[in-house]
């Protein structure tokens, strides 16, 4: 007797076909698993083996062989006990090649016959669907999950006596209602309404939230730079749907996933503690799972206390912001997850936390301060569109009765401006102006004459570099969006300008 069972691998967020053939055959009962399968998959053996006898299922009593292919692919794991324990069940004649032919199973396996959750359901099911699949027998746990997948029948099963009754024709098992997530998306508690004052603040972050800026905020110890960080996610734009399945793979394969709620509707927001390791921020372990900068994929990281993080953890978020995606090596191959984030940093300028203070005096020697500032290298200070002072807040605004603007309203205009960016860059490929890229730059971006007239001696003044120069034409960009003019005026210059002036107050040395 031969059969064969659809089941699906992952490596990184790229899922793969994998086909569990089996042969019984007469002979010594034996069970054996072939196929580049490593020690975990092997163990699958004696789970399946216990699984069975405890669901009262017969073990079969033939010499049984187990092949996983394409055997050339290393498989690892226990997300293929659910197609080998289905294995067994065709040989023991439980189901028909028939029901087997266009369906594929994933799940984990217990020693009770309970089926487990696995990670990375998401980007299996969508490859089920894809490959011509009708249908997919997952975990219960995962069912919600993968019902997000148009076009292919989910079935949840929760332990493998409910299979086998579902196969027998005696207790079917429905197959999933398509999962729609709640339209009253997260966006939290917090609300720019609590911030008092800083309104320069503000309209920084919201030019930021509007073009997709990274932004840096520097400023002394209690002025709310982390407050107001807090309240990103607050204002930035609604996600799109492929958007939000982009972000929920990669949760998915870190097994972040609210079994309840397996969508990813809220941009996410990352904000690791300082003392993140590289591996933690980029990705990383024997089988490389996604690190803090993809978690953030299509949302915000924020790094609070820049200046405390180990420099090589800070250097190896250069390339990825660059390119939007970062590259894992390891023997078992490389994997390449997407990290199209927004880095969003806040730091103090000098140990004690008050120099450049408008009224407290700083007591750290100029060495100090140097030293705590050169903590950020040159090329990372270069990849912040927009740098901004935090003042301490004033008296007057903190203890005033006046309401702030709500974060919601602030969102409405961000939303705005990302609907003009969105008509602008149709087709592209880009999302938002801080990702254009050179070759449209020149066209996105006229400007008028007083505005290239004030471009071209800022950029002689200030000795920009070709970096620096994009940066603010991008911002620029954004700030004219925000204002609704299709050309670049010279005052929105002159925002974008200021937005990259303190660096050279803290940094020129
Ligand atoms: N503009 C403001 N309106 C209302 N409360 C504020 C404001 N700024 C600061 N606060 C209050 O001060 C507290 C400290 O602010 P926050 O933690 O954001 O400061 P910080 O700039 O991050 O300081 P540090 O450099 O020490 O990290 C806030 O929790 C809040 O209660
Ligand atoms: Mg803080």
């Amino acid at each position: 007797m031969f059969a064969k069972i659809n089941s699906l691998g992952l490596l990184g967020l790229n899922s793969f076909a994998v086909t569990v053939e089996v042969e019984a055959s007469k002979g010594l009962p034996a069970f054996d698993i072939v196929g580049l399968a490593d020690a975990s998959v092997r163990e699958s053996r004696e789970r399946i083996r216990s699984a069975l006898r405890s669901s009262g299922l017969k073990f079969p009593t033939s010499k049984v062989m187990i092949n996983l292919a394409p055997a050339d692919v290393k498989k690892s794991g226990s997300v293929y006990d659910l197609a080998i324990a289905v294995a067994l069940l065709r040989v023991s004649g439980l189901v028909e090649d028939s029901v087997l032919e266009s369906a594929a199973f994933i799940g984990e396996v217990s020693l009770g016959g309970e089926i487990r959750a696995v990670n990375g359901v998401l980007p299996m099911a969508i490859n089920a669907q894809r490959s011509g699949l009708g249908a997919v027998y997952v975990p219960a746990d995962n069912v919600r999950e993968a019902s997000v997948v148009e076009g292919l029948e989910v079935y949840g099963v929760s332990s493998l006596g409910e299979l086998a009754e579902h196969f027998m024709g005696r207790k079917q098992i429905t197959a999933a209602e398509k999962y729609v997530p709640s339209p009253e998306s997260y966006f939290g508690t917090l609300d720019f309404a609590d911030v008092k004052g800083q309104a320069a603040a503000k309209k920084a972050l919201e030019v930021a939230a509007a073009g997709g800026h990274n932004a840096l905020m520097i400023g002394s110890p209690g002025s709310g730079k982390s407050m107001l960080s807090k309240r990103m996610p607050t204002i930035m734009p609604a996600m799109t749907f492929e958007e939000s399945i982009e972000t929920t793979n990669i949760h998915s394969v870190a097994g972040l996933i609210d079994k309840n709620e397996p969508l990813v509707t809220a941009r996410p927001f990352r904000s690791p503690h300082h003392t993140v390791s590289s591996a933690g921020l980029a990705g990383g372990g024997s089988v490389p799972k996604p690190g803090e900068i993809s978690l953030a994929h299509n949302g915000i990281l924020f790094l609070d206390e820049l200046a405390e993080f180990a420099r090589p953890a800070l250097e190896i978020l250069r390339q990825p912001l660059e390119d939007q995606k970062v590259t894992i090596s390891r023997v078992a191959g490389s994997i390449t997850y997407p990290c199209s984030f927004m880095l969003i940093a806040a730091m103090n300028p000098c140990p004690c936390g008050y120099y450049g203070h408008p009224t407290r005096k700083c007591i750290c020697t100029p060495k100090q301060v140097a030293g705590y500032l050169s903590k950020v290298s040159g090329p990372l200070l270069d990849r912040f569109d927009i740098h901004l002072e935090v003042a301490p807040v004033e008296f007057a605004d903190l203890s005033s009765a006046q309401k702030e603007e709500a974060s919601s309203a602030i969102r409405e205009r961000v939303q705005q401006a990302r609907d003009i960016q969105n008509r602008r860059f149709k087709g592209t490929g880009i999302t938002c102006n801080a990702r254009m890229t050179s070759d449209i730059l020149h066209d996105a971006c006229p400007m008028t004459d007083d505005a290239t007239d004030m471009l071209s001696k800022v950029f002689d003044k200030l000795g920009l570099s070709a970096r620096a120069y994009d940066k603010i034409l991008k911002v620029a960009r954004t700030v004219a969006d925000m204002d609704k003019s299709d050309i670049i005026e010279k005052k929105h210059i002159a925002l974008a300008v200021q937005y990259r002036s303190l660096d050279r107050k803290y940094w020129s040395g």
